[in-house]
Parts: structure tokens; C-alpha cells; sequence
């Protein structure tokens, strides 16, 4: 295995760090398939992010599956395993990492007195032992090896640079500082950075890298103190997804860098035009939107409503846009589809919305776009993207809708007449319920049994106007995970099961991976 991407650090370069696939995926609702976690890996790869942290090998056989899939398949980025301090983590993350053309094993162990003291139950000299045999285990298995001090943020400072001190000396190439509960401000960051680069011996010698949560709504603004104070790594994740309130936002980090860099005088090797698609993307394989107003990537991001910035956007673009749509990967278009738009312009209108799909995937995509417009006068970007992406997270269905109908109204009990392809059977039933949406879930649920709840159920409109399609997402969980869902059709109960059905296949397809496992 070779290691250089320590080297990417000369100067003012700063490498990118994408834990979408490890951070991004523990926030709840958020489980990807393997086949989502490799497109997401793919289109990591070609933007340019340097290391990708694909997962947490010990975590589950389908973690480690995934890890050392990404391994194989990525071209360009390092790819990373995550494991706590213990031996059989370590051994499981290096053996997962092992296809990877540069890999990295990313161990951590937790280091501020309530973490140690409650979590660990272990002295601080337990901890520092651990350090130590946790990176030179690591350093059987890889060249690059990354150390993190969870918790940094509030962790003694003696004590910091103890640990740091002794990762360096066991060979870490990369020392993490995580603010691990989202609690610093970038004054207090930066002096952290400073402090450690003054006082550890060493220092000057391996890359400090950022790792922030947003608890406070201060993850981007904290790792780019980091960067102003020396740390030339930032772990991030796309769409800022995460646990709690998510971690800093790759985007957000990326085009901060690239608009300030007056300012901040820092590279990445990221093609930002990539930023939207792979934003889409996550949004799409976890089914979380993404906030309307959010950054970069948000759908309102260069919108401009008001009379006096759209005067102003007439007159000059630069007048209230700091960042042009295209350089992010925005393309400038009002083309409007509809029923009459060929196969031709179907192709075009993809290719301007950054998707790249098989011929199978293509005519599939079609299809569907025909019959929706069948069904819809004007077919917008967004409901392109809500179709395209629908499938993009339904790859590896055991179970379609056939059909759905249902009577509701007045006059009750509402009824859900059902039909579902379950593994290439079809098969019916009627479900009533307290209305039309409780009638199709039940429906489901007489069809392929199951104990999952509920957790989450939301309906809004892909477009404006009546015949808008309704964009559901559903998210169900089987006690320790959840599963999210999305789907969009002109038909709101069609919408609702259909992402209710995607939850579920997900769902299952992890039960059948822990009977397959189980049964090894
Ligand atoms: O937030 C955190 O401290 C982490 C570590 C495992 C790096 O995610
Ligand atoms: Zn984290």
C-alpha cells in the first residue's frame, strides 16, 4: 500500500477529509445500502477529496463490507477505516482497508476527564498506554495512520499534549483535534491549534487535521480557525450531515476557502463543480433534504426574490452574488419539460443537471418522465431530480408498488387496496384505516409483516400549483437503526407508500445481511 497523502499537505494545501460515509451515515435515519455507499464513494473520488473514511469496519460485517468495497473500488483517495483503541478494531480496520491502493487507519480514543472518568472508566495513565499501542498496532497494518483525541475540546491541556506527544512518537502521521460535542468557538480553536504546534515535540513534523460538530452552529467557522492556526486537514461531510447537528459542511468549507481566499490563502483539490451533484446525491441515497435555505447547496442558494436584489442582479450579477451557481455546479437553465420533450432533450436536460446514468438506468428514467408528464403540464428541474433521485435510492428493491387504490373522504373507513411485487410475486390485499395514509401503511404491513415504528412521515410539494408532485419521506426504525425513505409522484398516497416501501427494503436488506452473516 502506498501512503502520500500526507505529502498533498505542502504549503497552504489543505486536504480534504470526507466522513459522509462514517459520521455522516451514524446520524439517525441516515443508513445507506452498500450499493448507495460505493456511488456515494465514486463521486467522492472523482471531486477530488483526498481521504475518504468509508466506515467503521468493526461496527457490523456490513461495515466492514462496505469499507473494503470502497477500498477496491476507489481510484484516487485514500480510503480510511475507523477504529477505537482496541486491538481486534484496529486488526478489523486494517484488514478492510487492505485492497485500498492508499490506506489509513483512523484510531481514537476518548480523552477529556468526563469521557475518561464516565465513558472509558479509565485513568488517564490507561488512556496514554492505550495511545500508545493503539498507533504502533496500527502501524503494523499501514504506513498512514491517523490518531484522534476524542473529546479534544474539552480535555486538559497537559494532558492533550501528553497524548499527542506519544501518537506522534508511535508513528501517527495525522493528530485529529475533534470538538466531538460542538462545543469551542474559533477563538478558543485557534488557540488550541497554536498551543499544541508551540508545545509538542514533534509537531512541525505530521499534519493536524479538524474535526468539527455543530452543535452550536459553528462547525465551519471552528475548522477554518483551525486551518488559520496550522491544521492543514479538515474531516468533513457533505450536506454537513452528522450526528445531533451534523458536522462542518464540505461545501461550505470548500467554497469559504475558494471565495475568501484573500483572506484565507488555502487550496483543496476539489472540483467544485461537483459540490450540487454530490450534495443530491446524499440527499438522495439518505433521504434527508436538504434545508431550503442552506448554503451553497440549498435549492435558494443563488434564488433571488426581492424586487430590489433582482433589480440588482440585472444590473449586475456581482451586486448581490459572491459565487456564481456554475461554479458550484449550478447550471443556469429554465428549459421547461413537458409531454411533447423527446428523448434527445430528456438527455440534455440530465446532463445539465449533472447526472450521469446508464443506458438501462436512462430508459427507465424516461419512462417514468413520460408518464409523468402525461400526468403534469410543466415538468421542472426539480421533478426531474425528484424522479431520477427516487431511483437512485431504490437500486436494490425486493419490493415495488404495482398499484394503489384507495377510497377516502367523508364518509369512512378509509380503504387501501394494494398490490405489491415482493421478491417477483405479486400480491394484493385490502387494509382500512383512520384515514387514507394509515389505510396504505397498514396495507404494507399485511403484505410483508414487520415490527418497525414509524418515526417519521413528511409530505411537501416538489413544485408549485395543484398538480405539484408531493415529495414523502419516511423514516422506520426496527428499534437500534432507522431507515429513511423518500419518494415524489403527482399522487400523494402513491408517494407515501412508495417511500414507505424504501424505508422497508432498506430495513430488510439489513436483516438479510445479519442472517446471512449469522448464518456464516
Ligand atoms: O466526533 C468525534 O470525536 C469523532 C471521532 C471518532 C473522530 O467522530
Ligand atoms: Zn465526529
Amino acid at each position: 500500500m502506498s501512503n502520500d497523502t500526507a505529502t498533498v499537505a505542502d504549503g497552504n494545501r489543505v486536504i480534504i477529509f470526507d466522513t459522509t460515509l462514517r459520521d455522516g451515515e451514524q446520524c439517525p435515519g441516515a443508513t445507506m445500502t452498500l450499493e448507495e455507499k460505493l456511488q456515494v464513494a465514486e463521486m467522492l473520488d472523482e471531486m477530488g477529496v483526498d481521504v475518504i473514511e468509508a466506515g467503521f469496519p468493526i461496527a457490523s460485517n456490513g461495515d466492514f463490507e462496505s469499507v473494503n468495497e470502497v477500498a477496491k473500488r476507489v481510484r484516487n483517495a485514500t480510503v480510511c477505516g475507523l477504529a477505537r483503541a482496541g486491538m481486534k478494531d484496529i486488526d478489523r480496520a486494517g484488514e478492510a482497508i487492505k485492497p485500498a491502493r492508499r490506506g489509513r487507519i483512523h484510531t481514537f480514543i476518548s480523552t477529556s476527564p468526563v469521557h475518561m472518568k464516565y465513558k472509558l472508566q479509565k485513568s488517564p495513565d490507561e488512556v496514554y498506554e492505550a495511545v500508545i499501542a493503539s498507533v504502533t498496532r496500527a502501524r503494523n497494518w499501514t504506513d498512514d495512520v491517523e490518531w484522534s483525541a476524542e473529546d479534544a475540546t474539552r480535555t486538559e491541556h497537559d494532558f492533550l499534549c501528553r497524548c499527542v506527544e506519544a501518537a506522534i512518537k508511535a508513528g501517527a502521521g495525522t493528530i485529529n483535534i475533534p470538538d466531538t460535542v460542538g462545543y469551542t468557538v474559533p477563538d478558543e480553536y485557534f488557540a488550541l491549534y497554536r498551543m499544541l504546534l508551540e508545545r509538542v515535540p514533534g509537531a512541525d513534523k505530521v499534519i493536524f487535521s479538524t474535526h468539527c460538530h455543530n452543535d452550536l452552529g459553528m462547525a465551519v467557522a471552528n475548522s477554518l480557525a483551525g486551518v488559520r492556526a496550522g491544521a492543514r486537514q479538515v474531516e468533513c461531510t457533505v450536506n454537513g450531515l452528522g450526528e445531533r447537528a451534523g458536522n462542518a459542511s464540505l461545501e461550505e468549507i470548500v467554497m469559504a476557502l475558494r471565495t475568501r481566499a484573500d483572506v484565507m490563502p488555502y487550496t483543496t483539490g476539489i472540483d467544485a463543480t461537483y459540490l450540487t451533484r454530490a450534495s443530491k446525491l446524499v440527499s438522495a441515497v439518505t433521504s434527508f433534504p436538504v434545508q431550503y435555505n442552506k448554503a451553497i447547496v440549498g435549492r435558494n442558494a443563488f434564488a433571488h426574490e426581492s424586487g430590489i436584489h433582482q433589480d440588482g442582479m440585472l444590473k449586475h450579477t456581482q451586486t448581490y452574488e459572491i459565487m456564481t451557481p456554475e461554479s458550484v455546479g449550478v447550471s443556469k437553465t429554465s428549459l421547461v419539460m413537458g409531454k411533447h420533450s423527446g428523448r434527445n432533450a430528456f438527455r440534455d436536460k440530465l446532463k445539465q443537471l449533472g447526472y450521469q446514468i446508464s443506458d438501462n438506468q436512462f430508459e427507465d428514467a424516461f419512462a417514468r418522465f413520460k408518464d409523468l408528464a402525461d400526468r403534469k403540464k410543466h415538468v421542472y428541474d426539480e421533478d426531474i431530480e425528484a424522479l431520477v433521485d427516487e431511483k437512485l435510492a431504490t437500486a436494490e428493491d425486493r419490493m415495488k408498488v404495482l398499484s394503489l387504490l384507495v377510497v377516502a373522504g367523508t364518509m369512512g373507513p378509509q380503504v387501501a387496496t394494494l398490490t405489491l411485487d415482493i421478491d417477483g410475486e405479486h400480491r394484493t390485499v385490502q387494509a382500512q384505516g383512520n384515514g387514507p395514509v394509515d389505510a396504505t401503511f397498514n396495507a404494507i404491513k399485511a403484505l410483508v409483516p414487520h415490527e418497525a415504528t414509524l418515526e417519521l412521515y413528511q409530505v411537501h410539494a416538489v413544485t408549485e400549483g395543484t398538480d405539484a408532485q408531493a415529495e414523502v419521506t419516511v423514516r422506520l426504525s426496527d428499534g437500534a437503526t432507522s431507515y429513511s425513505g423518500r419518494a415524489a409522484h403527482p399522487d400523494t398516497l402513491v408517494s407515501s407508500a412508495k417511500a414507505y416501501l424504501t424505508a422497508l427494503n432498506k430495513l430488510m436488506m439489513k436483516s438479510d445481511r445479519l442472517h446471512a452473516s449469522a448464518a456464516e
